[in-house]
Parts: structure tokens; C-alpha cells; sequence
């Protein structure tokens, strides 16, 4: 790879996985099957982040309205990343990559938080590929965490609401401290996001991929790098600008 390829590679990548269920069913599987699959292509994905020396990946495993589903897929959904964290950590740890959760903590059970903390921990000071986890996840539901948080500090006269500047809500966000994504991904051909970073998408560059989750595969992940390096990004301003910009 020239200088020039790798100063554009994205340095943070963001992924809707989605298409477990539609997977399972085309082989006339239980909805769980998918999921299950999907965990491997999770491990296809973080190794293949790995390679190509990305710092930021973020995976949107349970949204804020994945509740709304029957109850025993949520228990299924719930179980799986308790396993993932169980049997993936050591390896993660060796690997070098910083695990991080986003979404919100106070609705999941105990032992859940507890995992997600001890991931956190583990992992705090490792200096590869920082891996994003949004679980509990919703943009919404967030957003109105950090408005709720600048406000209660207005309200104890810790803060001036002059000073609420798009910054001062970024630093508020589950997200603080990791740069918005570059690139966006959704698979199984849906082209929404679903709740999704919407906030920290102000510039990121979409790619959907008509591939159900569990297909995603180091190739597809490749591609599409490639696919997001021949982008324009200009953030408002014109071709070419933005370095002198400093954006
Ligand atoms: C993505 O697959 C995983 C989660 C949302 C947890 P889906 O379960 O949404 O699969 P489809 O969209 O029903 O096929
Ligand atoms: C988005 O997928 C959430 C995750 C991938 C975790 P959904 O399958 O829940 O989204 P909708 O309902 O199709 O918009
Ligand atoms: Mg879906």
C-alpha cells in the first residue's frame, strides 16, 4: 500500500449488522441460528479491522428497540453477547484491542454490567484496534442522556448554557473521546440507520450492502474500504480544501 492509499483509509468504521433473522429463514433456520452465525462474522470482521490497521470499529448489536421483540430472542440476544464477552475477551486482550460499550448500562440486568465492565477494564490500556460495542444502543436515547446531564449541571450553576456548543454534547456522548465515524455500513440491503449514531453521522459516508450479516465476510469488508478511499468527503466546503481547513 503507497503513503497516499493508507493516509485515507477511515479510521473509524461503523456497522449496522443486520440480516440474522432474514438468514436464518432463507434456510428455513430459528431466528437464533442467524444470530449465532452473525457472532462469527463478528470475528471475521474484528480480525479483518485488525489487519488493515483501522483504530475504531463500532458494532450495533442490540438497539433500545430490539425490546420489542419476542422475549425469548432477546434472551437469545442477551445470552450471546454474555458468551461473547466470556470466550472472546482473553483472546481479544492478546490481540491488543480495547473493548468499549456504548448504550444505556442502567437497563440491563447485573451480571451483564458486570461483564461489560470487566471487558472495559481488561482492555482500558491497549493500544490496537479499539472495538465498539453498542449494546442497549439508541441514538435518541442517548442524545437526551447527555441534553439531560448538561442540564442538571445548568442547573446546579456548574455550567453557563451559553457554553452548550455542539462540543460540549459530543463530550456528553456515550461516544466521547472516539472521533465520529468515517464509514458507515449496513448489510441485508436495508438503507436506514435505524437509530444509529445519528449525532456522530453528521459526515460519515454510507455504504449498504445487500449481504445478510452472517455473510459478511473479510472481502466484502475490504471492498468496501476501498469502495469509502475513492469518496469525496467535503464537509461543506470544496474538493481538496478540507486538509487546509483542518477539519
Ligand atoms: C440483526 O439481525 C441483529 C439484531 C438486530 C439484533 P436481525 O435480527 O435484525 O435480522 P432481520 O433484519 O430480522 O433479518
Ligand atoms: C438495527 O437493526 C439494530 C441492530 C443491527 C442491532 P433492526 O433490524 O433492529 O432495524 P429495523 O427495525 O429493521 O429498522
Ligand atoms: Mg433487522
Amino acid at each position: 500500500m503507497s503513503d497516499i492509499t493508507r493516509s485515507s483509509l477511515p479510521e473509524h468504521v461503523a456497522i449496522i449488522m443486520d440480516g440474522n433473522g432474514r438468514w436464518a429463514k432463507q434456510r428455513g433456520l430459528p431466528r437464533i441460528m442467524g444470530h449465532r452465525r452473525g457472532v462469527e462474522a463478528v470475528r471475521t470482521t474484528v480480525r479483518a479491522a485488525g489487519e488493515c490497521g483501522l483504530k475504531y470499529l463500532t458494532l450495533f448489536a442490540f438497539s433500545s428497540e430490539n425490546w420489542r421483540r419476542p422475549e425469548s430472542e432477546v434472551s437469545d440476544l442477551l445470552g450471546l453477547l454474555k458468551a461473547f464477552i466470556r470466550r472472546d475477551l482473553a483472546d481479544l486482550h492478546k490481540e491488543n484491542v480495547r473493548v468499549r460499550i456504548i448504550g444505556d448500562r442502567e437497563g440491563l440486568k447485573e451480571d451483564i454490567r458486570n461483564l461489560l465492565l470487566e471487558a472495559e477494564q481488561m482492555t482500558r490500556d491497549n493500544t490496537a484496534l479499539t472495538l465498539i460495542i453498542a449494546f442497549n444502543y439508541g441514538s435518541r436515547d442517548e442524545i437526551a442522556r447527555a441534553a439531560a446531564s448538561l442540564a442538571r449541571d445548568v442547573a446546579e450553576g456548574k455550567l453557563d448554557a451559553s457554553s452548550i456548543t455542539p462540543d460540549a454534547i459530543t463530550a456528553r456522548l456515550d461516544t466521547n473521546g472516539i472521533p465520529d465515524p468515517d464509514l458507515i455500513i449496513r448489510t441485508s440491503g436495508e438503507e436506514r440507520l435505524s437509530n444509529f449514531l445519528l449525532w456522530q453521522a453528521a459526515y460519515s459516508e454510507f455504504i449498504f450492502i445487500p449481504d445478510y450479516w452472517p455473510d459478511f465476510s473479510r472481502d466484502t469488508f475490504f471492498v468496501a474500504i476501498d469502495q469509502y478511499m475513492a469518496r469525496d468527503r467535503r464537509f461543506g466546503g470544496l474538493s481538496g480544501q478540507v486538509a487546509l481547513a483542518g477539519v
